[in-house]
């Protein structure tokens, strides 16, 4: 089987392309990927180049996606995005070139190489909020964004939707909850909490911290997207979830507990604006349909995962250096004085 990845050097997609390539040695994959800040080469270091290859492109240039499409692929499996509410609070335009026009250009470019099969990866957040206590979203739940990232996401989930009833393109889409893991970017909850706690730096909990998320570990992510690949039916929407909610509040003082360090680090900082409050997948529909099941607990989870920061200092410690000292004070210069 051959696959494109596109945004296969990001977390989720390099966690992707090496479960795929470990589970079926049947499997080769080209990684499109525009190397944005997100985006690192070093996330794939490793693999055989026999069955991998890296290409440099970006989504939004049909040149570029039609490059890696011909009639021997099998299937597209589109992660590339921008992904992070904060930026796309600051600045929105690169959100939607990439998140809408981006999908687009994927979907015309699948549609007429003719690739039997797309799976776009969405998220929970293109349902918006919940209220303590609410039922967890189903598929059926309205598309109510309130970030500009997660309303650009509900834009490329429509248009996959209207892709496939228009054209009978076969399309799936998934909706998973919050990813932590192995090769996270430390822009995001989890691993900016940690290699501050591991660099004695202060962990910024905006608000109160009682915002909850429906957590996942990335593994159990790739194998629901492996499921959704072989199994799923076309044009439909599949939520991923690994039935883990957390408050932030918890999840900072988990980290700090497993590091033998002081709750003392957790500082509360200025709220973002429109923070959603609670999210939180009925995933009954994955599970029925395609027989998939998480399998690792949040706790089990967060303990691996901050034991790969650790033993990866040498990543993180590059990755925090250079554009990210810039982004790190525009975002938690005022907030942390
Ligand atoms: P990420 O930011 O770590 O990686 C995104 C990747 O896309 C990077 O490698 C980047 O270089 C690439 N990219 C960005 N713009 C591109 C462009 N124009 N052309 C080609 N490549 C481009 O993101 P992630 O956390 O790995 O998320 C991957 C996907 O999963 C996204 O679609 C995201 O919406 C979705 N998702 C993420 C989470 C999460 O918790 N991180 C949860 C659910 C869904
Ligand atoms: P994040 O990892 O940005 O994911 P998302 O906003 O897509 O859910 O944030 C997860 C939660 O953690 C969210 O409620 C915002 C909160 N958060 C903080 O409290 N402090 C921070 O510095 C960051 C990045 C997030």
């Amino acid at each position: 089987m051959r696959i494109v990845v596109t945004g296969g050097a990001g977390f989720i997609g390099s966690n992707f392309v090496r479960w795929m390539l470990d589970a079926d040695p049947a499997v080769s994959i080209v990684t499109l990927d525009a190397l944005t800040y997100a985006g690192n080469a070093e996330n794939l270091d490793g693999l055989s180049p026999v069955r991998h290859q890296l290409v440099v492109g970006d989504v939004t240039r049909m040149r570029d996606v039609a490059g890696v499409l011909d009639r021997r692929v099998d299937a597209v499996v589109h992660f590339a995005a921008e992904s992070h509410v904060d930026r796309s609070i600051s600045s929105a335009q690169a959100f939607a070139a990439t998140n809408v026009v981006g999908t687009q250009v994927v979907l015309d470019a699948v549609r007429q190489a003719g690739v039997p099969r797309l799976v776009h990866v969405s998220t929970d957040e293109v349902y918006g909020s919940l209220a303590p206590g609410e039922p967890p979203f189903t598929e059926a739940h309205p598309l109510t964004p309130t970030s500009p990232y997660a309303a650009s996401k509900a834009g490329a989930d429509l248009l996959v939707l209207a892709a496939a009833a228009t054209h009978g393109l076969d399309a799936v889409i998934t909706r998973c909850g919050n990813n932590y893991g192995p090769y996270q970017f430390p822009e995001k909850l989890i691993p900016l909490f940690i290699t501050n706690a591991l660099a004695g730096q202060p962990l910024p909990l905006y608000g109160d911290g009682r915002q909850v998320r429906d957590w996942i570990h990335v593994e159990d992510h790739c194998r629901a997207i492996a499921a959704v690949l072989q199994r799923g039916r076309p044009g439909r929407v599949y939520n991923i979830g690994a039935h883990g909610e957390q408050d932030n509040l918890s999840v900072a003082h988990q980290i700090l507990s497993l590091l033998h360090l002081d709750p003392g680090q957790i500082r509360h900082v200025a709220d973002r604006p429109a923070h959603d409050r609670r999210y939180a997948l009925d995933t009954e529909r994955i599970e029925r349909e395609l027989d998939w099941r998480p399998t690792i607990e949040f706790g089990d989870g967060l303990a691996a995962a901050v034991s790969w920061y650790q033993e990866h200092r040498d990543w993180w410690e590059r990755v925090k250096s250079g554009a990210y000292r810039t982004y790190y004070e525009s975002q938690y210069g005022s907030r942390l004085p």
